[in-house]
């Protein structure tokens, strides 16, 4: 993979969020074979975890195949040196670019003053974006993705991050204490595209927050004038959400249940180790056995699965 180059996206591009626990190189290849976005993420990996004896834990997250390109890397963590550290391997290993996260709301990373809580101790979310850029030394873009702000929307901390001269700057349009509980506040968004216009107009800008649709990000992109657009939960609505005519309302229950049994196989195949949980495909269930008759009770049938045998079985006989 080589180093992602903003030029060659297209205007607007699409972006499947970082989700952690479903954005992994199983579902990215779903996904790529659905309905391609442009730039594809990692879920989030701690940093301080992969410079540890834990490190081998980490690693499943960074697994990725030919096919999920561009890809880029997000990281998290609390010390810089091993965000250095981190970013020089992740070059090598291949991908794209390196995303740090300063966005996540968690209680759990929010009192270990990461992510989200790097809004409020400013002197230590330059000194992680140095780091990295050190670890990085030039080889793949730098980017951040981040909310509106901690408590309030505060637009001192984004004028802060573009005058750092980024190559990428997704907002999340909420602030962290909003978690995920209003709707996406997108005129902010657009005030902050106005501040990128005026402080740095070479960093490229992405939206982010409750888009459903492909129809819904271009137009979200022209009213706010934004270069990217990064959908989320909306794929958990539609594996097909970046196509520009979505087959998914026409799918019938057969098509669904062949992409899950699809997706089950990769899983089988990819984590033969058990590297993931079995569990960790019911929130896959939810997306493709919906939408038919029997989905319901068909899905306390699959939840219930211990193996992905037992699972591709019942897919069988369904
Ligand atoms: C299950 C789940 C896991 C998430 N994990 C991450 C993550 O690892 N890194 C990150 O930056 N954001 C993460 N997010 C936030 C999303 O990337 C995105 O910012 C948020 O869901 C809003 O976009 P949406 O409305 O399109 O889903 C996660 C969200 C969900 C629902």
């Amino acid at each position: 993979m080589s180093s992602l180059s903003f030029a060659q996206l297209p205007k607007p591009f699409m972006v499947l969020a970082p989700m952690d626990d479903v954005t992994d190189t199983v579902f990215r290849r779903i996904v790529d074979d659905c309905a391609a976005p442009d730039v594809y993420f990692t879920e989030f990996v701690n940093v301080d975890g992969l410079q540890s004896p834990g490190r081998d834990r980490l690693l499943k997250k960074l697994q990725f195949t030919a096919g999920e390109q561009p890809l880029i890397a997000q990281i998290w963590g609390k010390h810089p040196e091993n965000f250095r550290k981190t970013a020089a391997e992740l070059v090598d290993m291949g991908f794209a670019g390196i995303d740090l996260n300063m966005g996540c709301p968690e209680k759990s990373v929010v009192n270990n003053g990461c992510c989200s809580a790097l809004i409020n101790n400013r002197e230590l979310a330059l000194e992680i974006l140095q780091a990295t850029r050190e670890g990085a030394a030039g080889r793949v873009p730098v980017s951040i993705k981040t909310r509106l702000g901690f408590n309030a929307i505060d637009f001192t901390w984004h004028e802060l991050l573009l005058q750092q001269n980024l190559n990428m700057l997704t907002i999340h349009g909420r602030t962290r204490k909003e978690m995920s509980a209003v709707p996406a506040h997108w005129d902010a968004i657009g005030e902050i595209r106005k501040l990128r216009d005026r402080i740095a107009p070479d960093t490229i800008l992405v939206g982010n927050g409750d888009v459903e649709s492909r129809a819904e990000a271009e137009a979200l992109a022209a009213q706010h004038g934004l270069d990217g657009i990064m959908i989320g939960r909306g794929i958990f609505h539609d594996p097909f959400v970046f196509a520009t005519e979505t087959p998914w309302p026409n799918y019938t229950k057969e098509q669904r249940i062949a992409l899950y049994k699809k997706h089950v196989q990769l899983f089988a195949e990819t984590w033969a180790k058990n590297e993931r949980r079995i569990v960790t495909l019911n929130k896959f269930c939810k997306i493709y056995i919906n939408g038919f008759d029997g989905a319901k009770e068909l899905r306390e049938h699959l939840m219930a699965a211990d193996s992905a045998g037992d699972l591709i079985a019942q897919l069988d006989a369904a």
